[in-house]
């Protein structure tokens, strides 16, 4: 190494930029080509990942030298999500535009709080939101704002709805805090995703604020009990959370319902459309989601049938005041909240935000209405095609109807117990994961452990879908 050159300091290397440009984009190339067919994990993952304890170097070496230990050995542990047959949890994959303009992000590395430190990524904000409106068959009058994931956004939006309960009882919460308020009223169907739980905790109106009305065992909405509770209230405010796509088999409230039911009791009705919301891009699957244009809020996630990288949510609300009401924190050196060009640190939890709206505005340019319905139907064909395999196969057994994109099953060899059933499906879950070829995980539906492969990523196919089947099929003779 050139002696002039002090690692430790990076403005002793002026080439360091170019250096790690060429050897990301070379290595990213490499990773990129083998996605679909590299193993899911390593067997060595766990021990590669500890290795990376170390003390803090005193002397640092350079930029080339800790990318090639990331690039190097690091790869080692983690885990292909980004591949097509990663069916764990909900993750989406990144389209090759929102990947460059992930890049482009953190080069030009603007501070999307506002117009006045990043008007471009400020106004493709706006542009965003507006497009993601169109595709999703919303009033073109809401708005909205990009998010780390569903998780903050179902906080940010159930902020909005948290003002809107307090204004209800004349008491304005962002400024007064909960004061003489009541204990706030959200209702739900079982289908409630723990992040809306754990929004509400973080709100101060707490997890368990959330009754939900379920009588089968599974989560299916009681809308009579859930009636009935409201008409208790007597037109006292309230929430209510509707689930469009939920996480275990990808069922959805009747929205249009508890639109009814918002209307006649005083309640905001709040959607989480964590993935389901993108039903309405097909004309096939809308109907599941009809009605979310009725809600005071709804919100999807970017990362998940978006296929942008992580992080990315997405929020949309029909009165943007109730946000500014929320979330606007003014100071002298900060442009008005009034004034003509937005800030998105009035609208959400953030002050200094990523350019989020970079990688959804380039995905949404590049592949328009047409790609993104065809992904969805993509997805949702991947998910029948399972679906029929497991139909064909006398030793599985589907638990759920699929709705959308997901396949909520388990093996059920005959003779065995419930709880050996459990257990069976439980190591079945362990063996996929261990095994490296497909990465699907277990839950619990109506109590009984199963298996729960989502779809959502863009470049799942087919073949993938029947190597999953495959391997599970392989596995399960060895349990
Ligand atoms: C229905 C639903 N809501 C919210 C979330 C939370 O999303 P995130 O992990 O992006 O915060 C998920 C995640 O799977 C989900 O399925």
């Amino acid at each position: 190494m050139d002696q002039s050159i002090n690692p430790s300091d990076p403005l002793a290397n002026p080439s360091e930029f170019k250096d790690v440009i060429e050897l990301v984009s070379r290595e990213a190339l490499v990773y990129l080509e083998g996605l679909d067919t590299r193993q899911m994990r390593s067997p060595d993952s766990d021990t590669v990942a500890d290795s990376f304890a170390a003390q803090l170097p005193e002397e640092g070496d350079g930029a080339v030298a800790a990318l090639s230990e990331l690039l190097g050995r690091g790869l080692e542990a983690t885990v292909t999500s980004a591949g097509p047959r990663f069916f764990h949890w909900v993750t989406g994959g990144s389209t090759p535009a929102s990947l460059g303009a992930d890049w482009v992000t953190s080069v030009l590395d603007q501070n999307n709080g506002g117009w006045d430190a990043a008007p471009l990524a400020t106004k493709l904000e706006l542009v965003s939101i507006d497009w993601l409106k169109d595709l999703f068959a919303l009033p073109s009058d809401w708005s909205g704002l990009l998010t780390t994931g569903a998780t903050m956004a179902n906080f940010t939006a159930l902020g909005a709805a948290r003002q809107w309960w307090s204004e209800q009882h004349g008491i304005d919460l962002a400024d007064q805090g909960f004061g003489n308020l009541p204990a706030p009223q959200v209702l739900s169907s079982g289908w409630i995703h723990v992040s809306a739980r754990k929004a509400l905790g973080m709100l101060g109106m707490g997890r368990s604020a959330v009754q939900t009305f379920s009588a089968d065992g599974v989560g299916t909405i009681d809308l009579e009990a859930m009636e009935a509770a409201l008409v208790a209230l007597g037109g006292a405010p309230s929430i209510i959370v509707g689930n469009a796509g939920e996480v275990n088999a990808g069922h959805f409230d009747p929205i249009d319902a508890l639109a009814d039911l918002a209307e006649r009791h005083n309640a905001w009705l709040h959607i989480d459309g964590a993935f389901g919301l993108f039903a309405r891009i097909s004309p096939d699957y809308a109907h599941l989601a009809a009605g979310i244009e009725r809600a005071d809020s709804v919100i999807a996630d970017g990362h998940k049938w978006l296929n942008v990288p992580f992080d990315n949510g997405i929020v949309l609300v029909g009165d943007e005041s109730w946000l500014l009401k929320s979330f606007s924190a003014g100071a002298d050196y900060l442009p008005d909240p009034d004034a003509e060009r937005p800030a998105y640190f009035f609208l959400g939890p953030e002050m200094s935000r990523r350019a989020r709206s970079f990688t959804v505005w380039a995905t949404l340019r590049a592949y328009g209405r047409a790609g993104y319905r065809s992904m969805v139907e993509r997805c949702v064909g991947n998910a029948q095609h399972l679906a029929r395999l497991v139909g064909e196969d006398s030793r599985f057994e589907l638990l759920a109807e699929v709705p959308l994109n997901i396949v909520c099953f388990r093996y059920r060899p005959s003779g065995a117990s419930a709880a050996e059933l459990d257990d069976l499906n439980q190591r079945l879950g362990e063996a996929i994961m261990a095994d490296g070829r497909v990465y699907a995980g277990t839950t619990r539906y109506g109590g009984r452990v199963a298996l729960r492969p989502a779809f959502v990523n863009w470049r799942t196919q087919e073949s993938d879908v029947e190597l999953l089947m495959a391997v599970v099929q392989e596995l399960v003779d060895g349990l």
